[in-house]
């Protein structure tokens, strides 16, 4: 069958020919309609995300929206192996699939999920957010940042501050819910908030930690600052300091922070809110034939997302 085909962690995937996937136990071979170019997914094709095993050739993707074999659509959530979502066909644990209705976008559907799921399952499974608390996103310009805006009020937040390095794309943000915008030289401005949503990590996230902590107000109110992604680099420089003076608490969120089965049991009610048209989702089709030009587009605003 035809796949997206990664035989070099140090180049991108190839369109070529990929034997079939077999069912196995658990597993359930299905015919794939869309899948999402995620950074995640960028990752495991290059071979540097923290659950890569290292072994080649594979097919790269870890969701998909899908026909099974009784001809119910599906999103389907996929584990690392080789046998990724990038394909005509592939195979999925119906257990981690949740089943969609016939009039669905799947292209919308399969560019919406991964992003939203991490503020959903975030705000859900890994902090107590009860709502009225004020969130600050770092890098809510990108698809994630975008949703979580939507997902953080969706969930009853008193304030969501939208910061970003790019004002233009800072300047459409409020249309989707966000109550500011600030640049990263503006952070200051959003010392009192309770929750931060981090998408960057590295020196914009260092420097806005110490921003927020030294302006704060009350140093002894409780900020929970939840990393969720590493776009501006792997590795932060926090001050010590900093983090004694005030009530700061820092936690992840991603596989592993949260047990898989809790993200599978958020995939209906995400799935139902997106199908339902709850969310703005910027997507771009691209037949999975031009996977090497696709990959090569890494300014897009939009989520590519791969229909074979
Ligand atoms: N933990 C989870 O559950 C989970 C789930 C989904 C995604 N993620 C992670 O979240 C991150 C964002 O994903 P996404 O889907 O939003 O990606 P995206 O659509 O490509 O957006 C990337 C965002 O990062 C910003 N950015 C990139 N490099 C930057 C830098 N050097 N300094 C400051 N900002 C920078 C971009 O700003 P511009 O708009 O100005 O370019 C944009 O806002 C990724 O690391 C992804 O792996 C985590």
């Amino acid at each position: 069958m035809k796949a997206a085909v990664v035989t070099d962690f140090a180049q991108p995937p190839h369109y070529g020919e990929f034997p079939e996937p077999v069912a196995g136990r658990d597993g359930v071979v299905v015919e794939v309609l869309a899948a999402g170019l995620h950074p995640r997914v960028r990752s495991q094709a290059g071979g540097f995300h923290y659950t890569s095993t290292g072994e080649l050739p594979l097919v790269p993707g870890v969701d998909a929206v899908v026909r099974d074999p009784k001809g119910q659509i599906r999103y389907a959530v996929l584990d690392d192996t080789t046998m990724g979502s990038m394909a005509e066909r592939t195979v999925i644990e119906l257990g981690r699939s949740v089943a969609l209705p016939d009039t669905i976008d799947p292209v919308v559907i399969a560019a919406a999920m991964n992003p939203a799921m991490s503020s959903w399952v975030a705000l859900r499974r890994r902090i107590d957010f009860g709502g009225h608390q004020r969130v600050l996103i770092l890098g809510a310009t990108g698809n994630a940042g975008r949703m979580a805006i939507q997902v953080a009020k969706r969930f009853g937040a008193a304030e969501v501050i939208a910061a970003g390095r790019d004002a233009a794309k800072l300047a459409e943000l409020p249309a989707l819910g966000a109550d500011r915008t600030l640049t990263f030289a503006e952070l200051a401005q959003a010392a009192e908030v309770d929750v931060v949503i981090d998408y960057l990590w590295g020196e914009p996230t260092a420097k806005a930690m110490v921003d927020l902590l030294t302006h704060r107000s009350d140093r002894g109110k409780p900020l929970t600052w939840i990393e969720l992604g590493a776009i501006a680099g792997p590795v932060a420089a926090l001050p010590a300091a900093a983090l004694r003076s005030a009530r700061l608490q820092i936690v992840g969120s991603g596989i592993g922070a949260v047990p898989g089965a809790d993200f599978v049991k958020e995939l209906p009610a995400l799935a139902e809110a997106v199908a339902q048209g709850a969310f703005d989702v910027r997507a771009q089709a691209v037949p999975l034939a031009q996977v090497a030009e696709a990959w090569a587009s890494t300014g897009a605003s939009d989520r590519i997302v791969l229909v074979p």
